[in-house]
């Protein structure tokens, strides 16, 4: 898996995540974990094409089919977490979060993204 998709950075409930400098890799574990990837990758699409208009921000994401295993797998820009203090209020709307355990970080120019928003609801 390692020389595949890269250094493993973290593991959720349906999806395994490669690191590489500037992206990330999401690779699905079950099947929640490809619905996951394809919701998210519309979710990016739809919010970057201003269809919807999110209570978050949603971090870029890209979705590619790896040719020999068939898996939808999602390229996303990395983010780095950060100080529970200085995030935005949107942060506190997302579901699949603890109270100091946002999925969220912020991407290389700063911005406060979140991660993890398959499940978040994008209608107001
Ligand atoms: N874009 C990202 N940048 C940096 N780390 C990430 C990113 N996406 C996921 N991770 C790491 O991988 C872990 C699992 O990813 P997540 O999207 O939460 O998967 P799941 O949907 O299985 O919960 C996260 O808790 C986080 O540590
Ligand atoms: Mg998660």
């Amino acid at each position: 898996m390692r020389d595949r998709y890269g250094r493993p950075i973290g593991c959720g409930a349906s999806r395994r995540v490669f690191s590489h400098k500037h992206f990330v890799v999401k690779i699905p574990i079950n099947w929640p974990g490809i619905d996951d990837n394809y919701r998210e990758a519309e979710i990016h699409r739809d919010f970057q094409r201003g269809k919807i208009k999110p209570f978050f921000v949603p971090a870029a994401c890209k979705l590619m089919v790896d040719k020999e295993t068939g898996l939808p797998i999602l390229i996303m820009e990395k983010v780095v977490r950060v100080s529970v203090c200085r995030l935005p209020s949107w942060v506190g709307s997302l579901s699949d979060s603890g109270p100091t355990t946002f999925q969220v970080g912020k991407n290389k120019a700063g911005v406060v993204k979140c991660f993890d928003y398959a499940m978040e609801t994008t209608e107001p």
